[in-house]
Protein backbone atom coordinates (compact mmCIF):
# COMPACT_ATOMS: atom_id res chain seq x y z
CA UNK A 1 0.00 0.00 0.00
CA UNK A 2 1.15 3.48 -0.80
CA UNK A 3 1.98 5.69 1.90
CA UNK A 4 1.22 9.06 0.42
CA UNK A 5 -0.60 9.82 -2.78
CA UNK A 6 2.60 11.75 -4.07
CA UNK A 7 4.96 8.93 -3.97
CA UNK A 8 5.43 5.11 -5.20
CA UNK A 9 6.86 4.66 -1.66
CA UNK A 10 5.07 1.36 -0.35
CA UNK A 11 4.95 0.56 3.60
CA UNK A 12 4.98 -3.18 2.89
CA UNK A 13 8.86 -2.35 1.91
CA UNK A 14 12.05 -1.50 3.72
CA UNK A 15 12.06 2.45 5.03
CA UNK A 16 15.42 4.20 4.12
CA UNK A 17 17.07 5.65 7.01
CA UNK A 18 20.14 7.27 5.79
CA UNK A 19 21.50 8.04 2.47
CA UNK A 20 24.82 8.80 1.08
CA UNK A 21 25.63 10.78 -1.88
CA UNK A 22 28.63 11.52 -4.33
CA UNK A 23 27.60 13.86 -7.37
CA UNK A 24 29.91 16.01 -9.83
CA UNK A 25 28.19 19.23 -10.52
CA UNK A 26 28.83 20.08 -14.60
CA UNK A 27 27.84 23.52 -15.20
CA UNK A 28 28.34 23.20 -18.98
CA UNK A 29 25.94 20.13 -19.04
CA UNK A 30 23.86 21.39 -16.62
CA UNK A 31 23.94 17.79 -15.10
CA UNK A 32 24.60 16.12 -11.67
CA UNK A 33 26.24 12.85 -12.27
CA UNK A 34 27.15 10.46 -9.41
CA UNK A 35 25.88 7.83 -6.74
CA UNK A 36 23.31 7.66 -4.24
CA UNK A 37 23.19 4.85 -1.52
CA UNK A 38 20.25 4.13 0.58
CA UNK A 39 20.26 2.00 4.07
CA UNK A 40 17.56 0.39 5.24
CA UNK A 41 16.20 0.22 8.83
CA UNK A 42 15.50 -3.24 8.56
CA UNK A 43 16.94 -5.10 5.93
CA UNK A 44 14.82 -6.88 3.62
CA UNK A 45 13.69 -8.72 0.42
CA UNK A 46 11.24 -8.54 -2.43
CA UNK A 47 10.15 -5.16 -4.57
CA UNK A 48 11.49 -1.83 -3.41
CA UNK A 49 9.46 1.17 -5.37
CA UNK A 50 11.72 4.64 -5.23
CA UNK A 51 10.80 7.82 -6.65
CA UNK A 52 12.14 9.47 -10.14
CA UNK A 53 11.66 12.17 -12.33
CA UNK A 54 13.71 12.96 -15.55
CA UNK A 55 16.72 10.69 -14.27
CA UNK A 56 18.93 8.44 -16.41
CA UNK A 57 19.69 5.72 -14.28
CA UNK A 58 23.25 3.51 -14.82
CA UNK A 59 23.38 0.65 -12.78
CA UNK A 60 21.58 -0.36 -9.36
CA UNK A 61 23.49 -2.88 -7.17
CA UNK A 62 23.66 -4.07 -3.69
CA UNK A 63 25.79 -2.18 -1.48
CA UNK A 64 28.52 -4.40 -1.54
CA UNK A 65 28.27 -4.15 -5.44
CA UNK A 66 26.22 -6.97 -7.10
CA UNK A 67 24.19 -5.87 -9.74
CA UNK A 68 20.22 -5.91 -9.27
CA UNK A 69 17.06 -6.25 -10.93
CA UNK A 70 15.44 -3.03 -11.77
CA UNK A 71 12.88 -1.77 -14.25
CA UNK A 72 12.19 2.05 -14.82
CA UNK A 73 8.35 2.82 -15.05
CA UNK A 74 6.64 4.99 -18.09
CA UNK A 75 6.47 8.70 -16.64
CA UNK A 76 3.14 9.59 -15.04
CA UNK A 77 2.61 13.89 -14.94
CA UNK A 78 2.78 14.41 -10.78
CA UNK A 79 4.39 11.76 -10.07
CA UNK A 80 7.22 10.84 -12.43
CA UNK A 81 8.47 7.82 -12.50
CA UNK A 82 8.80 4.51 -10.46
CA UNK A 83 12.09 2.43 -10.29
CA UNK A 84 11.32 -0.78 -9.35
CA UNK A 85 14.42 -2.86 -7.65
CA UNK A 86 14.26 -6.35 -6.62
CA UNK A 87 16.36 -6.89 -3.40
CA UNK A 88 18.11 -10.17 -3.26
CA UNK A 89 17.43 -11.52 0.33
CA UNK A 90 17.95 -9.34 3.53
CA UNK A 91 19.61 -6.17 1.82
CA UNK A 92 20.65 -3.76 3.90
CA UNK A 93 20.31 -1.38 1.08
CA UNK A 94 20.84 -0.41 -2.60
CA UNK A 95 23.40 2.10 -4.35
CA UNK A 96 22.43 3.31 -7.82
CA UNK A 97 24.51 5.47 -10.37
CA UNK A 98 22.62 7.97 -11.78
CA UNK A 99 22.27 11.50 -14.08
CA UNK A 100 19.78 14.31 -13.63
CA UNK A 101 18.49 15.88 -16.51
CA UNK A 102 19.25 19.49 -17.55
CA UNK A 103 15.37 20.50 -16.60
CA UNK A 104 15.71 18.78 -13.18
CA UNK A 105 12.94 20.40 -11.46
CA UNK A 106 14.79 20.47 -8.52
CA UNK A 107 17.11 22.37 -10.07
CA UNK A 108 17.97 25.81 -11.34
CA UNK A 109 21.58 26.66 -13.12
CA UNK A 110 22.02 30.09 -13.49
CA UNK A 111 23.78 32.16 -16.06
CA UNK A 112 26.61 34.64 -14.25
CA UNK A 113 24.75 37.31 -15.63
CA UNK A 114 21.77 36.38 -13.68
CA UNK A 115 23.57 36.43 -10.42
CA UNK A 116 24.50 39.72 -8.34
CA UNK A 117 28.30 37.95 -8.69
CA UNK A 118 28.87 37.29 -12.00
CA UNK A 119 29.61 33.59 -11.39
CA UNK A 120 27.34 30.69 -12.32
CA UNK A 121 24.98 29.65 -9.60
CA UNK A 122 23.20 26.26 -8.86
CA UNK A 123 20.55 25.99 -6.34
CA UNK A 124 17.87 22.94 -5.59
CA UNK A 125 14.07 23.68 -3.87
CA UNK A 126 13.29 20.37 -3.12
CA UNK A 127 9.48 21.04 -1.41
CA UNK A 128 7.22 19.62 -1.80
CA UNK A 129 8.01 16.58 -4.19
CA UNK A 130 10.83 17.55 -6.41
CA UNK A 131 13.57 15.66 -4.54
CA UNK A 132 13.11 12.89 -6.97
CA UNK A 133 14.43 15.14 -9.85
CA UNK A 134 17.76 15.15 -7.62
CA UNK A 135 18.02 11.92 -6.42
CA UNK A 136 16.11 7.95 -6.51
CA UNK A 137 14.60 7.71 -2.86
CA UNK A 138 11.48 7.84 -1.45
CA UNK A 139 10.02 11.20 -1.58
CA UNK A 140 7.75 11.45 1.00
CA UNK A 141 7.60 13.04 4.11
CA UNK A 142 6.82 10.07 6.05
CA UNK A 143 9.89 8.37 5.77
CA UNK A 144 12.84 10.37 7.31
CA UNK A 145 16.19 10.03 6.79
CA UNK A 146 20.02 11.03 7.69
CA UNK A 147 22.83 11.71 5.19
CA UNK A 148 25.41 9.50 6.30
CA UNK A 149 27.83 11.76 4.00
CA UNK A 150 27.10 14.32 0.81
CA UNK A 151 29.49 14.83 -1.47
CA UNK A 152 30.01 17.34 -4.24
CA UNK A 153 32.52 17.66 -6.58
CA UNK A 154 32.49 21.66 -8.03
CA UNK A 155 34.82 23.68 -9.73
CA UNK A 156 37.29 24.98 -6.58
CA UNK A 157 36.50 28.83 -7.47
CA UNK A 158 32.94 28.06 -6.23
CA UNK A 159 31.41 26.56 -2.75
CA UNK A 160 28.60 24.14 -1.98
CA UNK A 161 26.40 24.85 0.87
CA UNK A 162 24.31 21.99 1.77
CA UNK A 163 21.42 22.23 4.94
CA UNK A 164 23.34 20.15 6.43
CA UNK A 165 27.06 19.58 8.97
CA UNK A 166 30.17 20.99 6.72
CA UNK A 167 32.61 18.33 7.02
CA UNK A 168 35.37 20.61 5.07
CA UNK A 169 36.53 20.38 1.31
CA UNK A 170 38.97 18.07 -0.27
CA UNK A 171 41.16 18.83 -3.26
CA UNK A 172 40.38 16.93 -6.20
CA UNK A 173 41.79 17.99 -9.42
CA UNK A 174 43.34 21.29 -11.05
CA UNK A 175 40.39 23.17 -11.20
CA UNK A 176 38.04 21.01 -9.05
CA UNK A 177 37.31 19.95 -5.27
CA UNK A 178 34.99 18.37 -3.28
CA UNK A 179 32.60 19.54 -0.74
CA UNK A 180 31.71 17.48 2.30
CA UNK A 181 28.46 17.29 4.76
CA UNK A 182 26.44 15.10 6.83
CA UNK A 183 23.44 15.61 8.26
CA UNK A 184 22.50 13.40 11.76
CA UNK A 185 19.30 14.38 12.22
CA UNK A 186 16.59 12.50 10.41
CA UNK A 187 14.77 15.01 8.04
CA UNK A 188 11.69 14.29 5.24
CA UNK A 189 13.35 14.11 1.53
CA UNK A 190 11.85 17.88 0.62
CA UNK A 191 14.51 19.52 2.89
CA UNK A 192 17.35 18.59 1.36
CA UNK A 193 18.71 21.72 -0.20
CA UNK A 194 21.98 22.54 -1.08
CA UNK A 195 23.34 25.28 -3.40
CA UNK A 196 26.62 26.24 -5.47
CA UNK A 197 28.12 29.68 -6.35
CA UNK A 198 30.69 32.51 -5.25
CA UNK A 199 29.32 32.89 -1.87
CA UNK A 200 31.09 34.85 0.99
CA UNK A 201 29.43 34.77 4.47
CA UNK A 202 29.40 37.13 7.62
CA UNK A 203 29.26 35.77 11.53
CA UNK A 204 26.25 37.20 13.18
CA UNK A 205 26.82 34.99 16.09
CA UNK A 206 28.39 32.01 17.48
CA UNK A 207 25.64 30.19 15.99
CA UNK A 208 24.11 32.44 13.29
CA UNK A 209 26.14 33.61 9.90
CA UNK A 210 24.90 35.01 6.44
CA UNK A 211 26.30 33.64 3.34
CA UNK A 212 25.43 35.32 -0.01
CA UNK A 213 27.21 36.75 -3.19
CA UNK A 214 30.62 39.18 -2.28
CA UNK A 215 28.13 42.36 -3.29
CA UNK A 216 25.19 41.44 -1.12
CA UNK A 217 26.94 40.47 1.82
CA UNK A 218 27.14 43.56 4.00
CA UNK A 219 23.28 44.73 3.24
CA UNK A 220 22.59 40.94 4.14
CA UNK A 221 24.42 40.86 7.34
CA UNK A 222 22.34 43.91 8.33
CA UNK A 223 19.28 42.53 7.17
CA UNK A 224 19.44 39.78 9.10
CA UNK A 225 21.57 41.23 12.25
CA UNK A 226 18.22 40.27 14.85
CA UNK A 227 18.57 35.64 13.61
CA UNK A 228 19.92 35.45 17.50
CA UNK A 229 17.62 37.46 18.99
CA UNK A 230 15.14 35.32 17.16
CA UNK A 231 16.46 32.01 17.93
CA UNK A 232 15.94 32.83 21.36
CA UNK A 233 12.65 34.12 21.36
CA UNK A 234 12.13 30.54 19.33
CA UNK A 235 13.60 28.71 22.36
CA UNK A 236 12.21 30.72 25.19
CA UNK A 237 8.50 29.47 23.01
CA UNK A 238 9.17 26.16 21.71
CA UNK A 239 11.85 24.72 23.58
CA UNK A 240 15.53 24.18 22.36
CA UNK A 241 16.84 24.27 19.17
CA UNK A 242 17.57 21.19 17.97
CA UNK A 243 19.68 22.33 14.64
CA UNK A 244 23.04 23.31 16.14
CA UNK A 245 23.47 26.54 13.65
CA UNK A 246 21.29 29.02 12.11
CA UNK A 247 22.43 30.10 9.08
CA UNK A 248 20.66 32.02 6.30
CA UNK A 249 21.85 31.86 2.59
CA UNK A 250 20.52 34.89 0.23
CA UNK A 251 19.48 33.45 -3.10
CA UNK A 252 19.39 34.37 -6.60
CA UNK A 253 16.21 36.61 -7.59
CA UNK A 254 15.10 33.84 -9.43
CA UNK A 255 13.87 32.05 -6.03
CA UNK A 256 10.35 31.59 -6.34
CA UNK A 257 9.86 31.84 -2.62
CA UNK A 258 9.99 34.15 0.11
CA UNK A 259 11.97 31.71 2.06
CA UNK A 260 12.71 28.11 2.87
CA UNK A 261 13.40 26.58 6.10
CA UNK A 262 15.72 24.08 4.33
CA UNK A 263 17.30 22.79 8.16
CA UNK A 264 20.41 24.85 9.76
CA UNK A 265 20.39 27.07 6.22
CA UNK A 266 17.39 29.01 5.46
CA UNK A 267 17.16 29.77 1.65
CA UNK A 268 15.67 33.75 1.06
CA UNK A 269 14.81 35.71 -1.49
CA UNK A 270 16.95 38.70 -1.83
CA UNK A 271 13.75 40.83 -1.96
CA UNK A 272 13.97 40.40 1.82
CA UNK A 273 17.07 43.36 1.38
CA UNK A 274 14.79 46.08 2.12
CA UNK A 275 17.10 48.32 3.90
CA UNK A 276 15.34 48.38 6.75
CA UNK A 277 14.77 45.14 8.45
CA UNK A 278 11.19 45.26 7.41
CA UNK A 279 10.77 42.25 5.95
CA UNK A 280 12.45 40.16 8.88
CA UNK A 281 9.30 38.05 9.49
CA UNK A 282 10.17 35.91 6.85
CA UNK A 283 13.22 35.00 8.63
CA UNK A 284 11.37 34.80 12.31
CA UNK A 285 9.12 32.60 9.88
CA UNK A 286 11.92 29.89 8.09
CA UNK A 287 13.41 29.94 11.38
CA UNK A 288 10.05 29.22 13.04
CA UNK A 289 9.71 26.27 10.78
CA UNK A 290 12.66 24.75 12.73
CA UNK A 291 9.92 23.48 15.68
CA UNK A 292 7.17 23.23 13.10
CA UNK A 293 7.58 21.52 9.97
CA UNK A 294 11.07 20.42 10.37
CA UNK A 295 10.83 18.98 13.88
CA UNK A 296 7.11 17.82 13.50
CA UNK A 297 6.52 17.32 10.11
CA UNK A 298 2.93 16.89 7.48
CA UNK A 299 2.65 13.33 6.50
CA UNK A 300 1.76 14.46 3.09
CA UNK A 301 0.62 17.30 1.00
CA UNK A 302 -2.64 16.53 2.50
CA UNK A 303 -1.59 17.97 5.81
CA UNK A 304 0.50 20.81 4.51
CA UNK A 305 -1.77 22.99 7.45
CA UNK A 306 0.45 21.41 9.99
CA UNK A 307 3.23 23.11 8.81
CA UNK A 308 2.33 26.35 7.41
CA UNK A 309 -0.45 27.11 9.55
CA UNK A 310 1.45 26.06 12.70
CA UNK A 311 4.86 28.19 11.51
CA UNK A 312 3.17 31.16 10.70
CA UNK A 313 1.39 30.93 14.54
CA UNK A 314 4.68 30.61 15.54
CA UNK A 315 6.24 33.36 13.79
CA UNK A 316 3.65 36.00 15.08
CA UNK A 317 4.58 34.66 18.53
CA UNK A 318 8.08 35.04 17.86
CA UNK A 319 7.23 38.54 16.69
CA UNK A 320 5.57 39.88 19.60
CA UNK A 321 7.86 38.63 21.88
CA UNK A 322 10.31 40.91 19.90
CA UNK A 323 8.45 43.63 18.81
CA UNK A 324 4.79 43.93 20.95
CA UNK A 325 1.66 42.65 20.39
CA UNK A 326 0.75 45.61 17.72
CA UNK A 327 3.12 44.79 15.76
CA UNK A 328 2.23 41.10 16.02
CA UNK A 329 -1.24 42.33 14.99
CA UNK A 330 -0.52 44.30 12.00
CA UNK A 331 1.33 40.86 10.63
CA UNK A 332 -2.22 39.25 11.29
CA UNK A 333 -4.02 41.74 9.44
CA UNK A 334 -1.90 41.49 6.67
CA UNK A 335 -2.47 37.68 6.85
CA UNK A 336 -5.85 38.65 6.39
CA UNK A 337 -5.77 40.53 3.18
CA UNK A 338 -3.83 37.34 1.69
CA UNK A 339 -6.18 35.29 2.92
CA UNK A 340 -9.28 36.90 1.05
CA UNK A 341 -7.19 37.44 -1.70
CA UNK A 342 -6.75 33.27 -1.53
CA UNK A 343 -10.21 32.54 -0.97
CA UNK A 344 -11.45 34.50 -3.95
CA UNK A 345 -8.77 32.86 -6.12
CA UNK A 346 -10.28 29.36 -5.45
CA UNK A 347 -13.82 30.37 -5.17
CA UNK A 348 -14.25 28.04 -8.53
CA UNK A 349 -11.88 24.79 -6.23
CA UNK A 350 -13.45 25.51 -3.19
CA UNK A 351 -12.37 21.94 -1.70
CA UNK A 352 -8.87 23.66 -1.89
CA UNK A 353 -9.96 26.27 0.63
CA UNK A 354 -10.28 23.54 3.14
CA UNK A 355 -7.34 22.55 5.43
CA UNK A 356 -7.40 18.81 5.21
CA UNK A 357 -7.41 18.22 1.87
CA UNK A 358 -7.34 15.57 -0.67
CA UNK A 359 -4.67 16.20 -3.79
CA UNK A 360 -4.37 12.47 -4.95
CA UNK A 361 -4.42 13.32 -8.57
CA UNK A 362 -3.51 16.86 -8.27
CA UNK A 363 0.16 18.52 -8.12
CA UNK A 364 0.39 20.20 -5.07
CA UNK A 365 2.31 23.25 -6.96
CA UNK A 366 -1.03 24.34 -8.34
CA UNK A 367 -2.53 23.91 -4.49
CA UNK A 368 -0.40 26.09 -3.25
CA UNK A 369 -2.14 29.58 -1.50
CA UNK A 370 -2.20 31.81 1.48
CA UNK A 371 -4.65 29.37 2.78
CA UNK A 372 -3.14 26.85 4.67
CA UNK A 373 -0.99 29.27 6.24
CA UNK A 374 -3.30 32.12 6.87
CA UNK A 375 -6.65 29.84 7.91
CA UNK A 376 -4.57 27.35 9.44
CA UNK A 377 -3.11 30.32 11.83
CA UNK A 378 -6.42 31.49 12.73
CA UNK A 379 -7.25 28.02 13.45
CA UNK A 380 -4.53 27.97 15.49
CA UNK A 381 -5.45 30.95 17.18
CA UNK A 382 -8.83 30.43 17.76
CA UNK A 383 -7.61 27.29 19.73
CA UNK A 384 -5.30 29.45 21.74
CA UNK A 385 -8.17 32.08 22.80
CA UNK A 386 -10.74 29.25 23.62
CA UNK A 387 -7.90 27.34 25.86
CA UNK A 388 -5.97 30.63 27.12
CA UNK A 389 -2.20 31.37 26.70
CA UNK A 390 -0.84 29.64 29.42
CA UNK A 391 -2.82 26.34 28.79
CA UNK A 392 -2.35 26.60 25.42
CA UNK A 393 1.71 26.91 25.79
CA UNK A 394 1.83 24.20 27.55
CA UNK A 395 -0.44 22.03 24.99
CA UNK A 396 2.56 23.22 22.23
CA UNK A 397 5.46 22.20 23.94
CA UNK A 398 3.56 18.65 24.99
CA UNK A 399 2.53 18.81 21.58
CA UNK A 400 6.63 19.17 19.85
CA UNK A 401 7.46 16.51 22.95
CA UNK A 402 5.08 14.02 21.81
CA UNK A 403 5.79 14.47 17.50
CA UNK A 404 9.62 15.18 17.79
CA UNK A 405 11.17 13.89 14.55
CA UNK A 406 8.13 12.42 13.17
CA UNK A 407 5.45 13.06 10.43
CA UNK A 408 2.23 13.24 11.48
CA UNK A 409 -1.55 13.50 9.93
CA UNK A 410 -4.32 16.10 11.26
CA UNK A 411 -5.96 13.16 12.53
CA UNK A 412 -2.92 12.52 14.98
CA UNK A 413 -2.70 16.29 15.74
CA UNK A 414 -6.77 16.27 16.42
CA UNK A 415 -6.77 12.85 18.55
CA UNK A 416 -3.55 14.32 20.26
CA UNK A 417 -5.16 17.51 21.49
CA UNK A 418 -8.28 15.35 22.51
CA UNK A 419 -5.96 13.51 25.20
CA UNK A 420 -4.23 16.67 26.36
CA UNK A 421 -7.02 19.12 26.50
CA UNK A 422 -10.64 17.32 26.02
CA UNK A 423 -13.29 19.28 24.33
CA UNK A 424 -11.10 22.01 23.41
CA UNK A 425 -11.53 21.24 19.31
CA UNK A 426 -15.27 20.88 19.54
CA UNK A 427 -15.48 24.45 21.96
CA UNK A 428 -13.45 26.15 19.44
CA UNK A 429 -15.11 24.65 16.11
CA UNK A 430 -12.30 23.47 14.87
CA UNK A 431 -13.49 21.13 12.53
CA UNK A 432 -14.80 23.88 10.80
CA UNK A 433 -11.72 25.53 9.85
CA UNK A 434 -10.33 21.51 9.11
CA UNK A 435 -12.87 19.68 7.07
CA UNK A 436 -14.98 23.00 5.68
CA UNK A 437 -14.17 25.64 2.87
CA UNK A 438 -14.15 28.99 3.16
CA UNK A 439 -13.60 30.39 6.83
CA UNK A 440 -15.97 29.95 9.49
CA UNK A 441 -17.86 32.89 11.45
CA UNK A 442 -16.24 32.28 14.36
CA UNK A 443 -13.02 32.90 12.98
CA UNK A 444 -10.62 35.47 15.42
CA UNK A 445 -10.28 39.03 14.07
CA UNK A 446 -6.91 40.70 14.43
CA UNK A 447 -7.41 43.79 17.24
CA UNK A 448 -4.78 46.28 18.03
CA UNK A 449 -4.74 50.04 19.17
CA UNK A 450 -2.87 50.52 15.99
CA UNK A 451 -5.10 48.88 13.09
CA UNK A 452 -7.73 51.36 14.54
CA UNK A 453 -5.89 54.24 14.28
CA UNK A 454 -4.97 53.49 10.83
CA UNK A 455 -8.49 52.55 9.75
CA UNK A 456 -9.98 55.79 11.12
CA UNK A 457 -7.42 58.00 9.44
CA UNK A 458 -4.01 57.86 11.76
CA UNK A 459 -0.42 58.27 9.89
CA UNK A 460 1.31 54.98 9.07
CA UNK A 461 4.19 54.95 11.60
CA UNK A 462 6.73 51.90 10.05
CA UNK A 463 6.47 49.97 7.03
CA UNK A 464 4.20 47.33 8.07
CA UNK A 465 1.90 49.94 8.93
CA UNK A 466 1.86 51.67 5.51
CA UNK A 467 1.79 48.38 3.89
CA UNK A 468 -1.80 47.49 6.23
CA UNK A 469 -3.08 50.63 5.32
CA UNK A 470 -2.41 50.29 1.37
CA UNK A 471 -4.28 47.01 1.98
CA UNK A 472 -7.55 48.69 2.76
CA UNK A 473 -6.83 51.23 0.14
CA UNK A 474 -9.12 51.32 -2.92
CA UNK A 475 -7.89 52.07 -6.19
CA UNK A 476 -8.45 55.63 -7.35
CA UNK A 477 -6.00 57.83 -8.91
CA UNK A 478 -6.43 60.86 -7.22
CA UNK A 479 -5.30 59.18 -3.57
CA UNK A 480 -2.86 57.22 -4.82
CA UNK A 481 -0.99 60.24 -6.26
CA UNK A 482 -1.35 62.14 -2.85
CA UNK A 483 -0.37 58.43 -1.07
CA UNK A 484 2.43 58.24 -3.85
CA UNK A 485 3.82 61.72 -2.98
CA UNK A 486 3.47 61.39 1.02
CA UNK A 487 5.35 58.19 0.99
CA UNK A 488 7.40 57.64 -2.04
CA UNK A 489 5.40 54.54 -2.85
CA UNK A 490 6.74 53.99 -6.27
CA UNK A 491 10.44 54.16 -5.72
CA UNK A 492 10.56 52.04 -2.62
CA UNK A 493 13.09 49.26 -2.28
CA UNK A 494 10.58 46.78 -0.25
CA UNK A 495 8.67 44.97 -3.08
CA UNK A 496 5.86 44.32 -0.09
CA UNK A 497 4.90 47.58 -0.62
CA UNK A 498 5.54 48.40 -4.30
CA UNK A 499 4.00 45.64 -5.42
CA UNK A 500 1.04 46.32 -3.53
CA UNK A 501 0.87 49.83 -4.64
CA UNK A 502 1.55 48.71 -8.38
CA UNK A 503 -1.80 46.39 -7.95
CA UNK A 504 -3.64 49.82 -6.97
CA UNK A 505 -2.46 51.78 -9.70
CA UNK A 506 -3.52 48.69 -12.30
CA UNK A 507 -6.65 48.58 -10.55
CA UNK A 508 -7.03 52.10 -10.96
CA UNK A 509 -6.24 52.27 -14.32
CA UNK A 510 -3.09 54.97 -14.36
CA UNK A 511 -1.26 54.97 -16.67
CA UNK A 512 2.29 54.71 -14.96
CA UNK A 513 0.84 51.39 -13.48
CA UNK A 514 2.46 49.27 -16.50
CA UNK A 515 6.16 50.31 -15.94
CA UNK A 516 5.77 50.00 -12.60
CA UNK A 517 4.60 46.63 -12.86
CA UNK A 518 7.01 46.03 -15.59
CA UNK A 519 10.21 46.96 -13.24
CA UNK A 520 8.72 44.63 -10.23
CA UNK A 521 8.50 41.66 -12.63
CA UNK A 522 11.88 42.09 -14.06
CA UNK A 523 13.43 42.86 -10.77
CA UNK A 524 11.84 39.82 -8.62
CA UNK A 525 10.76 36.00 -9.54
CA UNK A 526 9.52 35.44 -6.03
CA UNK A 527 6.20 34.23 -7.09
CA UNK A 528 3.86 35.87 -4.34
CA UNK A 529 4.54 39.12 -5.95
CA UNK A 530 4.29 37.81 -9.59
CA UNK A 531 0.88 36.47 -9.82
CA UNK A 532 -1.19 39.33 -8.03
CA UNK A 533 0.92 41.68 -10.72
CA UNK A 534 0.54 39.38 -13.90
CA UNK A 535 -3.11 38.64 -12.79
CA UNK A 536 -3.87 42.50 -12.41
CA UNK A 537 -1.68 43.18 -15.67
CA UNK A 538 -3.30 40.75 -18.09
CA UNK A 539 -6.78 41.73 -16.61
CA UNK A 540 -6.28 45.68 -17.84
CA UNK A 541 -3.38 44.55 -21.25
CA UNK A 542 -3.33 41.13 -21.90
CA UNK A 543 -0.53 41.43 -24.78
CA UNK A 544 1.10 44.09 -22.89
CA UNK A 545 1.51 41.36 -19.72
CA UNK A 546 2.86 38.64 -22.33
CA UNK A 547 5.29 40.86 -23.94
CA UNK A 548 6.68 41.44 -20.23
CA UNK A 549 6.89 38.51 -19.57
CA UNK A 550 8.50 37.08 -22.73
CA UNK A 551 11.17 39.81 -21.28
CA UNK A 552 11.01 38.62 -17.86
CA UNK A 553 11.08 34.77 -18.21
CA UNK A 554 14.55 34.01 -18.53
CA UNK A 555 15.03 35.34 -14.92
CA UNK A 556 12.14 33.16 -13.85
CA UNK A 557 12.32 29.61 -11.73
CA UNK A 558 10.36 27.29 -14.00
CA UNK A 559 8.11 26.98 -10.92
CA UNK A 560 7.00 30.44 -11.33
CA UNK A 561 6.62 30.09 -15.04
CA UNK A 562 4.20 27.63 -14.88
CA UNK A 563 2.34 29.32 -12.54
CA UNK A 564 2.42 32.84 -14.77
CA UNK A 565 1.40 31.05 -17.67
CA UNK A 566 -1.57 29.85 -16.22
CA UNK A 567 -2.36 33.11 -15.24
CA UNK A 568 -1.80 34.86 -18.56
CA UNK A 569 -4.04 31.65 -20.01
CA UNK A 570 -6.91 31.90 -18.17
CA UNK A 571 -6.85 36.01 -18.27
CA UNK A 572 -6.97 34.89 -22.21
CA UNK A 573 -9.44 32.46 -21.75
CA UNK A 574 -11.79 34.99 -20.07
CA UNK A 575 -12.16 37.97 -22.45
N1 LIG B 1 8.08 26.08 3.00
C1 LIG B 1 7.65 27.33 2.48
C2 LIG B 1 7.94 27.49 1.01
C3 LIG B 1 7.37 26.39 0.15
C4 LIG B 1 6.11 25.88 0.36
C5 LIG B 1 8.11 25.90 -0.90
C6 LIG B 1 5.61 24.87 -0.45
C7 LIG B 1 7.62 24.89 -1.70
C8 LIG B 1 6.37 24.38 -1.48
C9 LIG B 1 8.27 28.50 3.25
O1 LIG B 1 8.44 28.26 4.62
C10 LIG B 1 7.30 29.63 3.17
O2 LIG B 1 6.25 29.48 3.70
N2 LIG B 1 7.68 30.75 2.53
C11 LIG B 1 6.86 31.92 2.49
C12 LIG B 1 7.39 32.90 3.50
C13 LIG B 1 6.38 33.76 4.16
C14 LIG B 1 5.19 33.04 4.71
C15 LIG B 1 7.04 34.58 5.24
C16 LIG B 1 6.91 32.52 1.09
O3 LIG B 1 7.66 31.99 0.25
O4 LIG B 1 6.23 33.47 0.81
ZN1 LIG C 1 6.60 28.24 5.66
Amino acid sequence: MRLDPHSYADVGQPRTRSIDLALRVDFSRRTLEGEIALHFHQPGDGKLDLDTRDLRIDAVTSLDGASLRHELAPAQPILGSRLRVTLPGRAAGVRIQYGTSPTASALQWLEPAQTAGGQPFLFSQCQPIHARSLAPLQDTPRIRITVGSARFTVPSRLRTLMAAASKGREPSSDTEAVDVFEMPQPIPPYLLAFAVGDLTARELSPRCAVWAERPLADAAAYEFGEAEKMLRAGEDLFGPYEWDRYDVLVMPPSFPYGGMENPRLTFVTPSVLAGDRSLASVIAHELAHAWTGNLVTNASANDFWLNEGFTVYAERRITEALYGRDMAELHAASGRHDLQMALDRFAPRPELTRLRTDLEGVDPDEAYSSIPYEKGYLLLRKLEETAGRPVWDRFLRAYLGKFRFQSITTDDFLQFLETQLPGLAARAGALEFIDRPGLPDHAPEPQSARLEALSSGGEPRNPTELLVLLQATAPDAAKLRELDSRWDLSRRKSLELRHTFVLLQLRAGMPEAVDAARRVLLETGRMRYLRPVYTELARRDAAVARRIYDEARGGYHHIARTVVEAVLKEQSAER
